[in-house]
């Protein structure tokens, strides 16, 4: 952490205290740490207690030292933003990015990683604002660190506990080694099943979310990384900032990708693009007194052999969704599709298309293999990058 710079929120909960204990760990580590405390912070712990440890003056208020224009100037030098402790009302200021104090406005004004650690009683943990909250600040992207099971202030057990300093530290240490190494890179990204039309209100398409393809985008942007997403049908919000074209059909897929293409460093493709498409679309709705319709099939573009075609410098990524023998299937697709790497993705049984969590390997040239092990679609994508790049730094 030597002369990284972190600017740490503390807010008004009694888990205060240990922010402080906090501070000084991240000091110890040679870190260089900006402290702002909320009004209610200040309740628990004062200002001077923060200062002496982190040898500098701590940050109460907008209004100090105004010419220096104080949140601009914190916002800019955070390479990490962890607020510890969250309170539920610090949460719900954060989901709906206001701004009537300090703390509120560098969360706003930064583009450094932000993570938060929420403590509070059980009850205000579990009501469905806050977790609504929350649910809001991890789809943008926000580290939450969950808070523990223990022994609460007001002499009850439960959830509600701040996680445990070394859980602090360990994300703290994971946002600063990640952040931004993918700057510079122009990554694109196919995700999401297609839709290929029977007629006006029926489909050919299968059970993609798009979910790891979303995770892959949301992951290289807090990296540094442009983002160029194409998006079949799916309910779910791509990350903000990526640049989405939402498509319907592999064909919309095709033109969406080749009218980006040209400059992705990075590309992944992990669409479940439907192979085949009715030859024809009807015009109007079939009807059911109309006699058995048969449904006359076509091959859809292969969208990433295509891209394998002309590479023009980009390192091409597929993913292999299969159910049985994985990796000799998986190995098939990389020379077949001339990719430089291939993820390998157990589609069978509970790993099925929507499933929560996932498993993944990478695979590349005639050996090479990495394991990913499995976990949420979130914390693959943040693995699959670190994997990516090196294999792309091997390769340079
Ligand atoms: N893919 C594509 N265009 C298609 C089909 C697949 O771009 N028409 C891409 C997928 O996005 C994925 C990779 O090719 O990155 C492999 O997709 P997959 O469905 O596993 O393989 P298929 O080529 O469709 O082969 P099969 O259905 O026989 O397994």
């Amino acid at each position: 952490m030597n002369g990284r710079r972190i600017v740490l929120g503390v807010s008004g909960g009694i888990a205060a205290y240990k922010a402080a204990a906090l501070a000084s760990r991240l000091v110890q580590r040679g870190a260089e740490v900006e402290v702002i405390l909320t009004e209610d912070a200040q309740r628990f712990v004062g200002a001077a207690t923060f200062a002496a440890l982190v040898r500098r003056p701590v940050h109460t208020s907008l209004w100090e030292r105004v010419e220096e224009i104080p949140h601009i100037r914190l916002a800019r030098e955070a390479e990490v933003l962890a607020i510890v402790p969250a309170t539920a009302n610090t949460i719900a200021q954060l989901a709906a990015g206001l701004a009537h104090d300090l703390l509120g406005n560098v969360a706003l004004a930064t583009r450094a990683p932000l993570m938060i650690a929420p403590a509070m009683n059980t009850v205000m943990l579990e009501h469905a604002a806050t977790q609504a909250n929350l649910a809001t600040l991890r789809a943008r992207g926000v580290t939450i660190v969950e808070p523990g099971v223990g022994f609460l202030a007001e002499r009850e057990h439960g959830p509600g506990r701040l996680a445990d300093e070394e859980q602090l530290i360990e994300a703290i240490e994971s946002l600063l080694r990640r952040a931004q190494d993918l700057a510079g890179e122009r990554v694109l990204i196919t995700a999401g099943p297609t839709r290929e039309a029977i007629d006006p209100v029926r489909f050919l398409s299968n059970a993609a979310t798009g979910t790891q393809g979303i995770e892959l985008a949301r992951e290289a942007l807090a990296r540094g990384a442009e983002v160029d997403l194409v998006l079949g049908p799916t309910p779910l919000e791509p990350p903000p900032g990526a640049r989405t074209i939402r498509v319907t059909s592999a064909r919309e897929m095709e033109a969406a990708v080749r009218e980006r293409a040209a400059d992705a460093t990075v590309t992944i493709a992990t669409a479940a693009v439907a192979d085949w498409r009715p030859a024809v679309a009807h015009a109007r709705k079939v009807k059911k007194t109309e006699s058995q319709p048969a449904i006359a099939l076509e091959p859809n573009p292969d969208i990433l052999a295509e891209l394998g075609t002309r590479k023009n410098g980009t390192f091409l990524i597929g993913f292999a969704a299969e159910t049985e023998a994985l990796e000799a299937n998986a190995r098939e697709k990389l020379v077949r599709k001339n990719c430089d790497a291939i993820v390998v993705n157990d589609v069978s049984g509970e790993r099925a298309f929507g499933a929560v969590d996932n498993a993944l390997v990478l695979l590349w040239g005639a050996h090479g293999r990495r394991d990913l092990g499995s976990g949420s679609k979130r914390e693959l994508a943040a693995r699959l990058w670190d994997a990516i790049l090196d294999l792309k730094r091997q390769r340079a």
